[in-house]
């Protein structure tokens, strides 16, 4: 099936849709995106990540183009004409394309920004082997710019840390900064140890990923403790349990990092707890 997409206005086949050669997007990487998830052809948190994109804009001094409810409308008639059961929602929006290259920001009424969506379907995307088996990790130096709060297009060094976890045999990196963990290529990390769910605390040098925000208010509601502040590799191999958090993977165990075996190299019990209640509530909420 040949998928419809958004594109400023239109709805197309995704072989017409087309974006400018001069788009900032293309050319600087100045552009903003959001992932939502799509569990039983419904949205996952769509106020979550309508508030970061609108403070990710803001960051950037570029204005949303859309209201609340137009964004909501275009994520579900893409997910109607779609047919998407499980999934997620990609939405990207750039600086536009002015006439020429330049690096300075052209004027807004000028330039109006590309707006672009598309679904991705991913049938039984909550029973994946990922997420039964665990998934393995290595560490690598985080080599990002250093405002990781705003939800940048910018993906080249996460896309080269997962290359990095491929070559060693693994399925992704977290990264490392003066010793500390900041968080996965494409997702937050944790661990936990002695029953306390360790992760660390917002600032710059993170996404401030939605799906962290909900399990740690879900882990809150079912007396988890839940510690915020910095951990290093050497406590995460020595954990009960590590995982990860993220719109396209909820919860998800980390069972290996720097090949050494986190507790028996199985998905541990509160990690298999918090996915549970993250999907049960997140069906439930989903709109
Ligand atoms: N990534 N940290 C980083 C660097 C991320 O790219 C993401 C999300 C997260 C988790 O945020 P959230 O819970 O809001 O999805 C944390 C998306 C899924 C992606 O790039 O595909």
């Amino acid at each position: 099936m040949t998928r419809t997409v958004y594109l400023n206005g239109d709805y197309l086949p995704e072989t017409e849709a087309k974006v400018s050669i001069f788009d900032r997007g293309f050319l600087m990487a100045d552009g903003v995106y959001e992932v939502t998830s799509v569990l039983d052809g419904k949205l996952v948190d769509f106020e979550g990540h309508a508030v970061r994109l609108q403070r990710s804009l803001t960051e950037l001094d570029m204005e949303l183009p859309l209201t609340r409810d137009e964004l909501l409308d275009i994520h579900r008639e893409l997910v109607r004409v779609n047919e998407v059961v499980d999934g997620g929602v990609y939405l990207q929006i750039t600086r536009g394309a002015p006439a020429d290259r330049d690096f300075v920001f052209p004027d807004p009424k000028e330039t109006p920004c590309t707006v672009v969506l598309f679904t991705q379907s991913k049938p039984g995307i909550t029973e994946s082997a990922a997420a039964k088996t665990g998934i393995k990790v290595i560490s690598i130096d985080d080599m990002r710019w250093g405002r990781r709060d705003i939800k940048t297009v910018q993906l080249l060094y996460p896309s080269m840390g997962k290359m990095m976890a491929k070559a060693a045999g693994c399925d992704d990196a977290w990264m490392v900064e003066d010793g500390f963990v900041t968080e996965g290529t494409s997702n937050n990390a944790y661990i936990v140890k002695n029953g306390k769910i360790i992760t660390r605390g917002l600032s710059n040098d993170i996404l401030h990923g939605i799906t962290r925000a909900a399990v740690l208010r879900f882990a809150a509601e079912a007396q988890m403790e839940v510690v915020e502040r910095n951990f290093t590799i050497e406590e995460a191999q020595n954990a009960d349990e590590a995982f990860i958090t993220s719109a396209t993977m909820f919860v998800n165990a980390v069972v290996e990092i720097d090949g050494h075996k986190i507790g028996d190299g199985t998905p541990g019990p509160v990690s298999a707890r918090l996915r549970e209640i993250y999907l049960d509530e997140s069906r439930k909420a989903a709109i």
